[in-house]
């Protein structure tokens, strides 16, 4: 009687388990399939129109400054001037407004460890912070991005 007891208590606390509702991390790496249509699959880009993401990137990433940049390129978009691994760009890369902060930290995260494998050591985003930067950052144009840039660390 005392097992059969036991044995339901277990059971119960292991459905609860499963029952409850699992917040989820967003798949940085599936959130980087778009990011791939331009960037490429192994982020080496297409010279002079769609910038490696590489060492630079991980440069940006060790700073405020950079982290910044980084953020808003991906929730305002970004239109250089800009030089990137020594070569110009000046394109436009379309704001990816419809991820929510906690799939721009995946993806920043994706790209900073499995893309971008040169460089600095990398400093995950966290939700919070992409919360705090877009929101900071929501009256910038892809240009006023651009414009960053340099002050972000890039080349
Ligand atoms: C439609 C094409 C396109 C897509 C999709 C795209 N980008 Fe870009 N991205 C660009 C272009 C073009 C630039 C450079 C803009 C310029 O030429 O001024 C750029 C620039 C960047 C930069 C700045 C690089 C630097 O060193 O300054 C980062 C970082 C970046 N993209 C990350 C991403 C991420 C992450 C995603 C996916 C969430 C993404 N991009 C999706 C086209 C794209």
């Amino acid at each position: 009687m005392r097992a059969a007891a036991l044995a339901l208590g277990v059971g119960a606390a292991a459905l609860t388990a499963l029952t409850l509702p699992v917040h989820a991390a967003p798949d940085g790496a599936a959130i980087y399939g778009r990011c791939a249509a331009c960037h490429t699959k192994t982020g080496a880009g297409v010279p002079g129109v769609f910038p490696p993401l590489g060492e630079d990137f991980r440069v940006m990433g060790s700073s405020e400054a950079g982290r910044r940049y980084l953020t808003l390129v991906v929730t305002r978009g970004v239109s250089g001037p800009i030089k990137v691994g020594g070569k110009p760009y000046a394109g436009v890369m379309p704001a990816q407004a419809t991820l929510d902060d906690a799939s721009v930290a995946a993806v920043l995260n994706h790209v900073g460890t499995e893309i971008a494998k040169t460089g600095p050591a990398f400093k995950p985003f966290a939700e919070a912070e992409v919360a705090g930067i877009r929101a900071g950052g929501a009256a910038l144009s892809a240009q006023d991005v651009g414009k960053l840039h340099a002050a972000a660390g890039g080349q």
